[in-house]
């Protein structure tokens, strides 16, 4: 088992652990008890998770002497809103939990980001704790304190920093996972690589098949090097106001193709595997990326089974949806660009309309429109 620990720099109070490993679930009540002792706790899943692994979660909380308080939602980002928060606010006062009783995610980074928010607004805060089920949820949405629900005008708009008291990553629970959610939290794994880590790169290159097979032994060196680096960027810049920012690499051109092609018709993995394609030869085309790496970057991305072209109807509304990015500052288009090697990115903000244009006919594929 592997264990990182998070500490922010603003406040010795912050810091948490997290565990990565196999079978985390059979201990999870004695593993909550050792961070948030309490007479109750609420289990908070999705109706896909609950299926699978809440009964053994609840088990092992109930052993461990928590009464425990479950809400379930239907699965899917459209649930992702104040209304399921409201329902669970309802759920969670009813069972009278109390000041000191954590609440628990159990699942995806749907279900991470909405019980976090519950957790922060519940009786002015109670504790929180992460147990990630997806491959995305362990390697980027569980690290770094960012929940929050969406709004009828954009993803993420309502929320707040909240640190978890721990995350418990338990990777057999991959196992259930469809392809698709390994090859999406893949994405993120090959930007952490991108940006910090040309070893990391190699790793996922070398270990493709065993990822994707959901190897417990390589899942775990995977999501416990991702943590890790996540980790140092976050606990650089808790509030993302600098160097945080690198993690939206491939960002910006990924949330624009998922606004115009809709969010069912590609996923965000996908879009940032686009995205990141197109950073890459943005940087290329401005001489600070060798080619052979941005196309050592395609060809990793295809062997994951991620797209790398797309049909696009008009490029223009690529970038005009680039432009409402709520990462936008003081009206300027602030892109993530990889720089001398894998492993290195910078904060780019001077970027000619032109450049970003000719990246995104980069990505365009000839054929039927999709964003
Ligand atoms: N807070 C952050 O810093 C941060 C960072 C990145 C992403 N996010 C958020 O994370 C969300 C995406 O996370 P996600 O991709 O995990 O989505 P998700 O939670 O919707 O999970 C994807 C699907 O897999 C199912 N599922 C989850 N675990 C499973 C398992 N072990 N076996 C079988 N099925 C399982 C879910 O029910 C769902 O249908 C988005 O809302 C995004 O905004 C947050
Ligand atoms: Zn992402």
């Amino acid at each position: 088992m592997s264990e990182i620990h998070i500490q922010l720099p603003s406040s010795a109070a912050i810091a948490y652990p997290v565990l990565v490993g196999s079978h985390l679930l059979q201990e999870l009540g004695q593993r909550v008890k050792e961070r948030a002792p309490a007479p109750s706790c609420a289990l908070i899943s999705d109706d896909h998770v609950a299926k699978h692994y809440l009964p053994m979660a609840k088990a092992s909380l109930e052993a461990a002497g928590y009464r425990v308080c479950s809400f379930v939602f239907p699965a899917g980002e459209a649930n992702k809103t104040l209304r399921t928060v409201t329902g669970a606010y309802d759920a969670l006062l009813s069972a009278r939990l109390e000041r000191s009783s954590p609440v628990i995610a159990l699942g995806g980074g749907v279900t991470g980001d909405l019980a976090g928010f519950v957790s922060s607004t519940l009786l002015r805060g109670v504790p929180f704790i992460q147990v990630p089920t997806t491959l995305l949820a362990a390697v980027d949405a569980s690290v770094g304190g960012k929940v929050g629900v969406d709004h009828a005008m954009g993803k993420n708009l309502i929320g707040a920093f909240h640190q978890p008291a721990a995350v418990f990553t338990d990777v057999t629970t991959f196992k259930t996972l469809p392809l698709l959610e390994i090859q999406c939290g893949l994405a993120e794994c090959v930007k952490h690589a991108i940006i910090k880590d040309a070893k990391l790169f190699d790793f996922i290159e070398h270990n493709i098949a065993a990822i994707c097979a959901c190897d417990s032994a390589t899942l775990a060196e995977l999501v416990a090097w991702n943590v890790q680096i996540k980790a140092v960027v976050v606990m650089a810049d808790p509030f993302e106001r600098g160097e945080r920012a690198l993690l939206n690499l491939g960002h910006t051109f990924g949330h624009a193709l998922e606004t115009l092609a809709g969010y069912a018709n590609l996923a965000h993995g996908q879009a940032v595997s686009l995205g990141v394609v197109a950073a890459c030869h943005l940087a290329v085309q401005r001489g600070e990326f060798p080619p052979g790496s941005a196309l050592a970057v395609e060809s990793l991305l295809t062997r994951i089974g991620l797209p790398v072209r797309i049909a696009i109807a008009d490029p223009t509304a690529v970038f005009r949806a680039m432009g409402s990015d709520k990462k936008i500052i003081s009206g300027r288009l602030r892109l993530i660009l990889p720089t001398e090697h894998i492993g290195k990115a910078r904060i780019a903000t001077d970027i000619p309309e032109g450049q970003i244009m000719q990246a995104i006919g980069y990505i365009q594929q000839q054929g039927a429109a999709v964003a």
